[in-house]
């Protein structure tokens, strides 16, 4: 059996969904330019095409619109729940809960046809986005209610900020927003499909991808990234070279599939977090980025990952840094469903094999 840790460059799956093209340093997404997309089109739209496999016309749009909205209000027991758990447990704790419990007030649970499986998507989507908005509110004792004048970015970027945000602001949130939806067989994503495999809910398997994004090396990071933006250009400097000095993984670089260049959704980030600086009047943010990834180049050859120029871009949106790997979730779940009614409409179980490293044939009797 030929083996790869990790499985790096293991095809696991075929998939119509979406693709890393490395030569063309694009990302397709059902055969759209996901950096396109995200320039161009609302999350909604993009949502859309994941989950029913075209961009829609504006009668499905307006239709898919009102649905995120009607969809969200999650039921009082979920958000009771919420408001009894711990008041340090990390939000994506929170979350993968209330996903959890949301599955018990569904009622095609146990129906996996395609149909039954977007309805759900969509129900799961819109629910959600209002979560992860009002996980702060919850904990305080409220909600605020996603409104039907608002998109679904914009929606979740009122319930968290408590105002309807500035055109500008919006735009490089809901950019952020797009740039999360999708992207091929992330570790997330593959555990997403795996659960499904076994035809079990596609509750479930949202609420194991959320686990997995939790990880400081998937989702988490973007959390972590942040820790390099309380400095100036050389107190950035110093934390870099120290973390490398001690071997440690600066959060926000490097990518199993970008090798030898930037992740193409971080140099739209990059852009995004310029413009943000240029309008504050305050480019610190900015400067201290392109000299940390200057310094990983020159040093590590590693590039910076979407997380690392979206931590900036949400600190300067005033963000709480506990909601930017829920935000990520919000926006992936869209993915994530669409994995999981591919995957169940031509299923195949999951069960791939171990090289095994331990003993045979130990005896049970004689231990002393
Ligand atoms: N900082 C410092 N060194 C690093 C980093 C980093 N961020 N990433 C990789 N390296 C080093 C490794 O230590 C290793 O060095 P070595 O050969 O001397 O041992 C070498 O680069 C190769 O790294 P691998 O571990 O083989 O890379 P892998 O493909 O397994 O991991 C990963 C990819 C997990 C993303 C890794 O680069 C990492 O930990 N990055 C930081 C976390 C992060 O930013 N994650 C976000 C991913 S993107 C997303 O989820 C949107």
């Amino acid at each position: 059996m030929s083996y790869s840790p990790g499985l790096e460059n293991v095809p696991a799956t075929e998939s119509s969904i979406s693709t890393i093209d490395l030569e063309a340093g694009k990302i397709w997404i059902r055969g759209y330019s996901l950096e396109e997309l995200a320039m161009e089109c609302t999350y909604e739209e993009v949502a859309h095409l994941l989950i029913y496999g075209h961009l829609p016309d504006t009668r499905e749009l307006n239709e898919f619109r009102r649905k995120l909205v009607d969809e969200s209000l999650a039921p009082k027991e979920v958000l009771d729940i919420l408001g009894m758990l711990p008041k340090d447990m990390h939000p994506m704790d929170l979350l993968k809960t209330g996903i959890a419990a949301l599955s018990g007030f569904d009622p095609e649970l146990e129906n996996s046809d395609i149909e039954a499986n977007r309805r759900k998507s969509v129900r799961i989507l819109a629910k959600t986005g209002f979560l992860v908005g009002n996980l702060g509110n919850i904990r305080e004792g409220g909600f605020r209610l996603f409104r039907s004048d608002l998109g679904h970015a914009a929606n979740l970027l009122y319930a968290i900020i408590g105002r309807r945000a500035e055109s500008w602001e919006l735009k490089a949130f809901e950019t952020a927003f797009i740039l999360y939806v999708e992207h091929e067989l992330a570790a997330s994503t593959f555990a997403a499909r795996v659960i499904a495999s076994t035809m079990a809910d596609i509750y479930g398997a949202v609420v194991g991808a959320v686990a997995a994004l939790k990880g400081p090396l998937h989702g988490g990071a973007n959390e972590k990234a942040l820790e390099i933006f309380q400095y100036d250009v050389e107190g950035a400097e110093k934390f870099v070279r120290e973390r490398l000095a001690r071997k440690e993984r600066v959060m926000g670089f490097g990518h199993r599939v970008y090798r030898r260049g930037i992740d193409p959704r971080a140099e739209v980030m990059k852009n995004v977090l310029a413009e943000l600086c240029n309008r504050i009047g305050d480019d610190r943010l900015y400067r201290v980025a392109v000299r940390v990834e200057e310094l990983m180049a020159n040093e590590k050859n590693l590039y910076p990952n979407l997380d690392f120029y979206v931590a900036p871009v949400y600190k300067l949106l005033g963000i709480s840094p506990g909601l930017f790997t829920p935000i990520f979730v919000a926006s992936r779940v869209a993915g994530w469903c669409a994995h999981v009614i591919e995957q169940q409409a031509a299923n195949r179980i999951f069960r791939p094999r171990a090289i095994y490293t331990g003993p045979r044939g130990q005896k049970i009797s004689g231990r002393g």
